[in-house]
Order: C-alpha cells, then sequence, then structure tokens
C-alpha cells in the first residue's frame, strides 16, 4: 500500500469511533478530510521505512497521531482569538462551518484522539509505543511544542528561529523522531533533519502568505502583516527569506543519519527541497 493510502486509512480508522453528539462527530472528519499536504506523516511514514518499517501497525496509528494533532492545531489556530481566518484548505474554517464552541471541541478531542491513537497503538510494542507517546507530547505542549510556538504571539520579543520551531519546527521534529521510533531505531539523530525542514517550511508559508492568492494557498493570505506576526518576509525581505530557506534546506539532507534507506530518503528529501524552495512568488509583496 502506498504511503498515501496508509496515512488515510490510519485516519479514518482513528476517527471511527466518534459517532456522537452529531454535530461534533461530523465536524472532526471535516477537519481532517481532505486532507491538506499531509506533509508529516509523510515525513514521518518516509523515515520510518528508511529504518526497515518492522512495525507498519505502530509507525501508520504514528503517522494518524501526529496529523490528528496538526489538524487540531490548525482549527484552533483559525479561531478568532488566534488569527480569525474563514477559509481553510478551500473550505470554510470548523468555527465558521460549525460554531465557535464546537471549533474549541473538535480541537480538544482531536487532541485527545491523537493520544488514545497512539497510546492503543502502544501496546504492541511498549518500549517504542512509550517513547512514540512521549514525543508527540513534548511536540505538542510547552516549551518545545506548538503550544509554546503559539503563545509565543502573545509575547513582546521574539526570537524567530525559537518562534517558528515551536510553532511549525516541533511537528516536522516529531515526525522524524516518530519515524525512526516506530521502526527501532535511536530517534536523536533524526532531530536536525526534522528541524530544518520544519524551520524551512514555515519560511515558505511566510512567502506564501506574502506573495500568493488565497485560491492558491486555500486559505487568506496577507495574515502575517495584518496581525502583525513575526515572519520570514518581515524580517529578511522576500530574497532574504528566500536565502534563509536554501541554507536552512542545505544542510538537511547531509543531516540524514546513516540507515538501510538513506539513498532514497536523500533523493525524496531533495525533491522536496526543490518544491519547497520553488514554488512562492506570484504575487507582487
Ligand atoms: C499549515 O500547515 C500550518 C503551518 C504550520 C504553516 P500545512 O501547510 O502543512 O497545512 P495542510 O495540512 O497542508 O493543510
Ligand atoms: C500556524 O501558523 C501554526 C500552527 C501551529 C497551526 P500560521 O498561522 O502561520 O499558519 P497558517 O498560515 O494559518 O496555515
Ligand atoms: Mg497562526
Ligand atoms: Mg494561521
Amino acid at each position: 500500500m502506498s504511503v498515501e493510502a496508509r496515512i488515510e486509512q490510519a485516519l479514518k480508522a482513528a476517527l471511527a469511533p466518534v459517532v456522537s453528539p452529531p454535530k461534533l462527530a461530523a465536524a472532526l472528519p471535516y477537519a481532517v478530510f481532505p486532507g491538506g499536504a499531509r506533509v508529516r506523516p509523510t515525513i514521518l511514514l518516509s523515515v520510518a521505512l528508511a529504518c526497515g518499517d518492522d512495525r507498519p501497525d505502530l509507525s501508520d496509528a504514528a503517522a494518524a497521531s501526529l496529523e490528528l494533532i496538526h489538524c487540531a492545531s490548525l482549527v484552533h489556530d483559525d479561531l478568532p482569538a488566534f488569527d480569525d481566518a474563514d477559509t481553510r484548505r478551500g473550505k470554510a474554517t470548523v468555527h465558521r462551518a460549525y460554531s465557535e464552541p464546537l471549533a474549541v471541541l473538535a480541537g480538544d478531542s482531536l487532541i485527545v484522539l491523537a493520544f488514545d491513537t497512539i497510546s492503543r497503538a502502544a501496546g504492541l510494542a511498549p518500549d517504542r509505543g512509550l517513547a512514540l507517546v512521549s514525543t508527540l507530547a513534548t511536540r505538542t505542549g510547552a516549551p518545545l511544542g506548538i503550544c509554546a510556538g503559539q503563545a509565543w504571539e502573545s509575547e513582546q520579543s521574539i526570537n524567530l528561529s525559537d518562534y517558528h520551531r515551536a510553532k511549525t519546527g516541533a511537528l516536522f521534529i516529531a515526525a522524524t523522531r516518530m519515524g525512526a521510533i516506530s521502526a527501532g531505531h535511536d530517534p536523536e539523530p533524526w532531530e536536525e533533519l526534522g528541524a530544518r525542514i520544519g524551520e524551512a517550511f514555515q519560511v515558505a508559508d511566510d512567502l506564501k502568505d506574502a506573495l500568493q492568492t488565497e485560491a492558491e494557498t486555500g486559505k487568506p493570505v496577507g495574515q502575517d502583516a495584518a496581525h502583525m506576526r513575526p515572519n520570514a518576509v518581515a524580517r529578511l525581505g522576500v530574497a532574504g527569506a528566500m536565502a534563509h530557506m536554501q541554507n536552512i534546506l542545505a544542510g538537511a539532507i547531509s543531516s540524514i543519519p546513516s540507515c538501510p534507506g538513506e539513498a532514497h530518503l536523500a533523493q525524496l528529501v531533495t525533491a522536496y527541497a526543490r518544491r519547497l524552495t520553488g514554488q512562492p512568488a506570484t504575487r507582487p509583496a
């Protein structure tokens, strides 16, 4: 089965038990399907495969749990208390479609469902399972996870790298680490690859926010400037942000730890880096 099919199947299985109350039960799949690029679970499974993927049941659950946390973060990020966005993935945001209380609850439920999903699978290989649960928790909460990253937006002075690393890098670091753990490998050497892809990804997202249209991104654009969010384009300019992204990615491939599927993974990361650096710049700033 392809990586894409594995991710969709694992997400469907994770959401299946939520059948009521009716509006919440509808809001959860609305927030998860159809997906965006599914980049985090794709990285997780690609790393697991590069490490041998000897427990695909575990890596599938890990991939679904990570994407559920990501989807939850988008639901909460779009709320009026955060970015107040009307669209996401080309359709109305969850709070626009279902109400603000249901969007808060849908985000909460997806976070809990993520931990439920990974902890159920953890029984298949308890040592790996515990490490997966704890890695997901570290990269979701504070001080190293998305909660910390979003909270930096409430501070007066922000280091852009720290902010991006927690807001976005955290789930990419979780992706590479959890891929390795699922396959029984040491996660430490995989941290740098996740950190580099994650930081580059957020710079690319900042460039898209400044340069692309809503039709291209499926979500409101010009938001970083409108909300005065610290972002790579404001700090470095368009050319500076592009150069920064290329610098970060240059080290990504050489950071891939030695593993059975190293050469294939290097090809995947190279292709992904090309896509990231090649895509922005269609709307004048
Ligand atoms: C959007 O992430 C949020 C950021 C961290 C920039 P994605 O661009 O991965 O969103 P989807 O899942 O593909 O819609
Ligand atoms: C969102 O960052 C990061 C999250 C933790 C969800 P942004 O606010 O820049 O992402 P978009 O542009 O809404 O996807
Ligand atoms: Mg935001
Ligand atoms: Mg946002």
